[in-house]
């Protein structure tokens, strides 16, 4: 049984916090709202706790977990060599969508790093995700809440559809307000990497800390894309529909997706179009908006992603969007759940 508690983050009920406090000081698991996605939780210093997460999840054991606190001295009992940089990175960003890889303590469990000696560190800033890490006071492994390979879940209605009964708690917060998963930064190095995009961007942080590189694998993921060779393992973040991202000019994407939406309905496949609000009249099949600028699709994205998997779609076309910004945050996800393919007119 999923003990479930619906929390209103402007008024938080702390009777329930407590109640899904306990679950996890029992070494169970809970799921939880952030700014970014939903949290699949548990106590990140107990190997048996950590298990249920990959258990619940199907995720494999060296896929490493984000370790999220709700007070910087945590930092000092989970890692070591914490630089200059990180200092300023926490206290700029933090609470907030932006993880960092330190040095780990041996107090964190390998199977909380996947076998590394570094630990990823979050502080949230959702107010829910906070009230519990403060009562629970322990520092909480999370990973995104979806089922792994599939969309992160960015509203209640997702993580309970999917979640329900495979872990011990879930709390029903409102939607994530970025709707991407936070941006990961590789602070172990002199120039820090980003290893994931997010919504604190290359600039935002070059900012504040100077020269930051971007990880060798995302571009040559991106040589991938240009080689149009998709592999099917790099596949993420993936509805059952097959999803092609279609580049170009916009009236020459327009163009091309007709064509195909055309084809598609001789096959009688079942075709949605990904788009911003300014380009839903150019498609003569249903559309899917995904918002008005790069802020909105980054919150709409993955919900978008799921509800192609409740209308049935067999195929879904994407507009490209910046690779700028939070737009690299937006291709990085799109591509991976496109599984690399792209169209090019
Ligand atoms: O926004 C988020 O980060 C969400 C919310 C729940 O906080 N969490 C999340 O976790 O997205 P997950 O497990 O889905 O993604 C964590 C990413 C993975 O790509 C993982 O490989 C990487 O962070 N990661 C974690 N620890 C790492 C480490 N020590 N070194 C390198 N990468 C690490
Ligand atoms: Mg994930």
């Amino acid at each position: 049984m999923t003990l479930i508690s619906k929390i209103d983050e402007n008024n938080i009920d702390k009777e329930e916090i407590k109640k899904q406090a306990e679950i996890l000081r029992k070494g169970k698991t809970v799921i939880f709202p952030t700014e970014t996605v939903y949290g699949l939780g548990a106590n990140a210093l107990d190997e048996d706790a950590v298990s249920k997460i990959y258990k619940a999840k199907g995720r494999p054991s060296d896929n490493p977990l984000i370790v999220h606190i709700y007070d910087k001295k945590q930092v000092n009992n989970l890692a070591k060599d914490i630089s200059e940089k990180a200092n300023i990175i926490m206290d700029k960003f933090w609470p907030g969508p932006i993880t960092i890889i330190l040095n780990k303590k041996n107090i964190v469990p390998m199977r909380t790093s996947g076998g590394l000696d570094t630990v990823a560190i979050r502080m949230p800033s959702n107010k829910v995700a906070k009230a519990l890490l403060e009562e629970v006071k322990l520092p909480i492994a999370a990973p995104s809440a979806n089922i792994s390979g599939r969309p992160s879940p960015t509203k209640g209605i997702h993580v309970y559809n999917e979640m329900n009964n495979r872990v011990d708690g879930i709390i029903i917060g409102g939607d994530c307000s970025f709707g991407l998963e936070s941006t990961v930064l590789d602070l172990t190095s002199d120039i820090p990497t980003i290893l994931r995009p997010g919504s604190i961007t290359k600039e935002d942080l070059e900012a504040v800390i100077g020269q930051v590189n971007m990880d060798k694998a995302l571009e040559r993921k991106e040589d991938n894309i240009k080689a149009k060779a998709p592999g099917m393992k790099y596949k993420h973040y993936s509805p059952n529909a097959e999803v092609f991202i279609v580049s170009g000019k916009i009236d020459d994407v327009a163009n091309k997706i007709n064509e195909l939406v055309n084809n598609n309905s001789k096959k009688r496949l079942k075709t949605a179009v990904m788009c911003l609000e300014e380009n839903k009249n150019r498609y003569n099949c249903d559309t899917i908006v995904l918002g008005k600028d790069l802020q909105e699709v980054a919150a709409n994205l993955f919900s978008a992603l799921i509800s192609v998997d409740e209308k049935k779609y067999d195929v879904v076309y994407t507009e490209e969007f910046s690779n700028y910004g939070v737009g690299r945050a937006i291709m990085n996800r799109l591509l991976k759940s496109a599984g690399y393919k792209v169209i090019k007119c």
